[in-house]
């Protein structure tokens, strides 16, 4: 197996940058910044890179990854793209869009990024620092969110380096580019039997998608029991304290995560769906630190609140 020492945190400046792509160059793994989430990087090209991406995280090698592009051209070279996927590429990229399309055959990605289908993942992310580096690294990067596999994504680079269940010795390095001011991962477009289907709600709204398209997405079903994205596994972004959901009352000894009113843990005191993205994995992470059960408030359930919902939905999952 491949033993890293040290994980080194790199200062997101020309140097950083410089230093992160030289590391992706060798097939290392490193921690990225983009808008959303912070990313586990690597050459997805190279095998033994992407071995490692799941070896890192204890990933179940079923579950595929999201390729991360520089510009529309290189994604092209890898992905087919319809008229309407090229017509969200142009409203929503860079942005946090991932859409699922058909592979072509002769791209040269490695097998385990895509887990063996014969579709793949890509997105441009917006995050200045990602554009630098892919551009500077210039191929694509496989990046799955940088958390071991079933817990909280992170929004920060200390996040990633977290004692507790982080990557902290497990990677290269992580590149600090301070807080990603999205929070929830991108929203995943598919086209299944041709139609434009949600896999995954996130960053951008399914209204906005729509509005864009002109007409409805298919169906998203928060229950995974016919998993049209691989690994939506149920119980995700597993806190270790149990999770109470639509809590309108307070109750003695829990965490209360509020919306809409203030209080020490506030997603966002004036019910701004946005600030509450933004502070979700974060907060949930410190309650958890508390070792007290977590109490959550209502959550609207449009725009981002749905794919806030989600989130919290698989983190009070009962563990398999
Ligand atoms: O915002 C994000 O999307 C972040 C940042 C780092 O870009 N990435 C992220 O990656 O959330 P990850 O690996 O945690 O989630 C990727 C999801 C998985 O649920 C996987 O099943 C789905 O994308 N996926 C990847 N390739 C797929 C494919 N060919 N068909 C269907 N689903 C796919
Ligand atoms: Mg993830």
């Amino acid at each position: 197996p491949h033993v890293t020492k040290q994980t080194r945190r790199l200062i997101a400046d020309d140097g950083g940058i410089e230093q992160a792509a030289t590391l992706l160059a060798q097939g290392e793994t490193v921690a990225i910044p983009t808008e959303t989430v912070y990313g586990l990087a690597g050459d997805a090209r190279n095998g033994d890179a992407v071995a490692r991406i799941y070896a890192a995280k204890g990933r179940p090698s079923f579950n595929p990854l999201i390729v991360h592009l520089a510009d529309r051209a290189m994604a092209d070279e890898i992905g087919v793209f319809g008229p309407e996927a090229g017509l969200l590429a142009d409203a929503f990229w860079p942005g946090a869009l991932t859409l699922v399309l058909p592979l072509r055959p002769i791209a040269r990605i490695a097998s385990l990024v895509t887990a063996g289908l014969d579709t793949i993942a890509l997105r441009l992310p917006a995050n200045d620092t990602a554009r630098a580096l892919l551009r500077r690294f210039g191929g694509p990067l496989a990046a799955p969110s940088a958390n071991a596999s079933g817990r909280i994504s992170p929004t920060s680079a200390d996040h990633v380096l977290d004692p507790e269940g982080g990557l902290s010795g497990r990677i290269a390095a992580v590149l600090d580019a301070g807080p990603c001011p999205v929070g929830v991962e991108s929203t995943i477009i598919g086209w299944v039997h041709g139609r434009a289907t949600l896999l995954r709600p996130g960053g951008i709204p399914a209204e906005a998608i729509e509005a864009a398209l002109g007409h409805e997405l298919a169906g998203y079903t928060a229950d995974q029991s016919a998993p049209n994205a691989p690994g939506q596994l149920t119980s995700h972004y597993a806190p270790k304290a149990h999770l109470r959901l639509n809590a309108t009352e307070t109750r003695e000894g829990e965490t209360h995560l509020t919306f809409g009113r203030p209080g020490p843990f506030a997603l966002s005191s004036v019910g701004d769906l946005t600030e509450a993205a933004a502070n979700l994995f974060d907060m949930l992470r410190r309650a958890d630190s508390l070792g007290r059960p977590i109490a959550v408030d209502p959550i609207p359930d449009h725009g981002l609140g749905v794919a806030i919902n989600d989130r919290l939905r698989r983190a009070a999952a009962p563990r398999s």
